[in-house]
């Protein structure tokens, strides 16, 4: 089994590979509830932050997350460092590899940027924190996560061994089309088992959905009505160079899980969402706040997941998963 440096797609893990990390999730989980929540399994490893692009809970999760594990941590962004000056981000990162990083966590607006850093290090591993609209594994991993043990959890019974989402019927609805969260969800739903249908209207679906493992329907109430869990997702409007729809208030009316809508789901759904929320957009704020929805338990479980992949990657000497990343 080939060792992976890195985490730059989340379909490299397969569903070996999910689970390891699940099931390592687990023990960071418990680190987490304890009075002094930090362990030494990187200590010595210095871990870079480098975020050029916003972003609030995956920048302070990750950070949570390395510092939790005794790495050191030392943040980057485009503005106020030697970017702006003119240097290219390969020279960039190839001179933090050189005072001896161990980890990049990286986020960019350009789909591949992550993938081309790696190639350009010679020993540092790097973890996608989403590039472009093409992929966001470790939100992918922490939604796996959420959703195996939410539902144990809520039904009284162990998570499955292995992490298995069997037959479980997932509608994400909203922006596909330009949504990293969407793809890497999708991939990893699949790989665990799970019944994936896109909800959207045609204009924010991709182009092709050729080798797509989903459904797509445009009736949103019918798919509220069977489904297990509603994925929601914001309308990525910094993204859309043309107009793909006609106003966000029709978007809300047919696409939006108001709180009439959310009446249909069954009373065992769950409601999920990556973050940041426009309340009254996507989602009504009564949803989000409702007992069916698990958005800050997927924020809470993101530190656990990353600090797992962090201590996979640097920690353990040993693979993320069976496939080779990067
Ligand atoms: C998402 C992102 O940035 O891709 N947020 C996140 O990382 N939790 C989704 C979004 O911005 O809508």
């Amino acid at each position: 089994m080939s060792q992976a440096r890195h985490l730059l797609s989340v379909s490299d893990l397969g569903a070996e590979g999910i689970d390891e990390v699940l099931r390592l999730a687990d023990t960071f989980a418990e680190v987490g509830r304890r009075p002094i929540p930090r362990v030494p399994a990187l200590r010595g490893k210095t871990v870079v932050l480098g975020f050029f692009e916003d972003s609030t809970r995956t920048r302070m999760s990750f950070e949570a997350a390395a510092k939790r594990l005794s790495a050191d941590v030392m943040s980057f962004s485009s503005s106020g460092s030697s970017l702006s000056k003119g240097e290219s981000l390969r020279d960039t990162v190839c001179n933090l590899e050189a005072m001896g990083v161990d980890a990049f966590v990286v986020r960019h607006s350009c789909a591949g940027a992550p993938s081309q850093v790696a190639g350009w290090l010679s020993h540092a591993s790097v973890v996608n924190a989403g590039d472009g609209a093409h992929e966001h594994p470790t939100q992918a991993l922490l939604d796996c996560y959420t959703l195996s043990r939410e539902r144990a959890r809520r039904l009284g019974v162990h998570p499955p061994r292995p992490a298995v989402l069997a037959g479980l019927r997932i509608a994400i609805v909203g922006d596909i089309r330009h949504s990293r969260v969407a793809r890497s969800c999708v991939a990893a739903f699949s790989t665990l088992g799970a019944e994936v249908t896109l909800v959207a209207p045609p204009t924010l679906l991709p182009a092709s959905l050729a080798g797509w493992p989903v459904e797509v329907s445009h009736d949103l109430d019918a798919q509220l009505a069977k489904c297990d869990v509603v994925y929601v997702l914001r309308i990525q409007a910094e993204r859309m160079k043309e107009q793909f729809l006609p106003s966000l208030r029709e978007y809300t009316a047919t696409y939006g899980l108001t709180v009439q809508r959310a009446r249909l789901l069954g009373p065992s759904a769950l409601v999920m969402h990556p973050g940041p929320v426009c309340r009254g957009v996507e989602l009504a704020a009564e949803v989000a706040d409702s007992p069916a929805s698990v958005i800050t338990t997927q924020v809470g479980n993101g530190v656990a997941v990353r600090m797992a992949v962090l201590y996979l990657l640097l920690g353990s000497g040993g693979s993320l998963g069976s496939g080779e990343a990067g």
